[in-house]
């Protein structure tokens, strides 16, 4: 039987309007006594502005027209969908799933429609996922979205980590195809390290319970992330029959440039073959990687026939990677 591959045919992306720089947040923290500067920020991570949504935003909202703009790019209408999969740690709901709220804003229904849960490896997951239930047959045309409201679960008294992360959605149709497309995925996880990046709050009987605010141990994350991403990329690579020489276009998460630029140095990859766009964006968990692909895709940095390396590492410890060809 001839193997069926995915291959991804369109690409979107789209950020909430209000665009906040490192001085505009200095100066908002400020008022609430909290003591931060553009100079450190950039120097620790790179990030010179973010963009956070407005109160009544919600992730379904950033993920339609980034949905939208990715099905105009493959030329393909909502009624052609079959799979929705919405990566998202900060869902609409605790439930139904972003990707049922987005279904029914799309205008179409009775196609499967589920979130997954990764934190900032939730692109990687998604398409990987989606990649095995288009080569089953389960699917032929897949919308994979990154989608996170990340500014409603931030503590704005916590300058470690409020001053890291964003808002936005990153969206990809991912259609059967008889070539590659996606050459190749590798997927972990660690529970063991939940401590250091989560949300500890929860909803029980009608009430949230403790903070349901992100605490981060950033210099464990640190650590922990550029030797992860390497032993995924390198993985990944062996599973495709493919060397580091390969890679046209390394596009990482965005969290810190610094574990970007660690995780290029590693694979021998000059910053020039990565995609960065964390100073424009900051972390925006799971859109991170698609807003990056996409941004890539459209500046015509990242052109047709090229080989890509994603790759996601965050909450969970999660982290993951997917090789594939435009
Ligand atoms: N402004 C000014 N000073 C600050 C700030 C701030 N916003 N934040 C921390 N500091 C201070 C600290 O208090 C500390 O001061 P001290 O030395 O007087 O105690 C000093 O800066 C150094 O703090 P460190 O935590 O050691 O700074 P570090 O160089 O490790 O940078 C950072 C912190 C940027 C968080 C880094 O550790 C990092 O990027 N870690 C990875 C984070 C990450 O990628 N997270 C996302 C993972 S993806 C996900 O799943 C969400």
């Amino acid at each position: 039987m001839t193997p069926r591959y995915s291959r991804i045919t369109g690409t979107g992306s789209h950020l909430p309007p209000r665009r906040v720089t490192n001085d505009d947040l200095v100066a908002e923290l400020a008022g609430r006594g909290v003591e931060t500067s553009n100079e450190w920020i950039v120097e620790r991570t790179g990030i010179r502005a973010r963009h956070f949504a407005a109160p009544d935003v919600a992730a379904s909202d950033l993920a339609l027209p980034a949905a939208q703009a990715a099905m105009q790019a493959a030329g393909v209408q909502p009624a052609d969908i079959d799979l929705i999969v919405v990566a998202t740690s900060t869902p609409d709901m605790v439930f139904p799933s972003t990707a049922a709220i987005l279904q029914h804003k799309l205008g179409i229904a009775g196609c499967p429609a589920f979130d997954v849960q990764a934190v900032c490896s939730g692109f990687v997951y998604a398409l990987a996922v989606a990649d095995a239930l288009i080569a089953n047959g389960t699917a032929r045309r897949a919308l994979v979205i990154g989608a996170e409201v990340f500014s409603r679960i931030l503590d704005f008294n916590d300058r470690t980590t409020c001053v890291l992360f964003g808002d936005g959605a990153g969206a990809v149709v991912l259609e059967a195809s008889d070539a590659p497309g996606i050459l190749a995925t590798d997927l972990h996880a660690d529970g063991r390290h939940v401590g250091i990046l989560c949300v500890p709050g929860h909803v029980s009987g009608g009430q949230v319970l403790g903070e349901p605010l992100l605490k981060m141990d950033g210099q464990a994350v640190f650590k922990l992330a550029v030797g992860v991403l390497d032993k995924a990329a390198r993985a990944v690579l062996a599973k495709a029959g493919k060397t580091e020489a390969d890679i046209d276009w390394l596009i990482p998460h965005q969290a810190n440039i610094r574990i970007m630029q660690g995780t290029a140095r590693k694979l021998h990859l000059p910053l020039e073959k990565v995609v960065v766009t964390v100073q424009d964006h900051g972390n925006t968990s799971a859109a991170s990687i698609p807003l990056a692909l996409d941004h890539g895709v459209r500046s015509g940095q990242v052109k047709p026939g090229q080989t890509v390396l994603l790759e996601g590492v965050g909450g969970g410890f999660t982290w993951g990677a997917v090789l594939l060809k435009m």
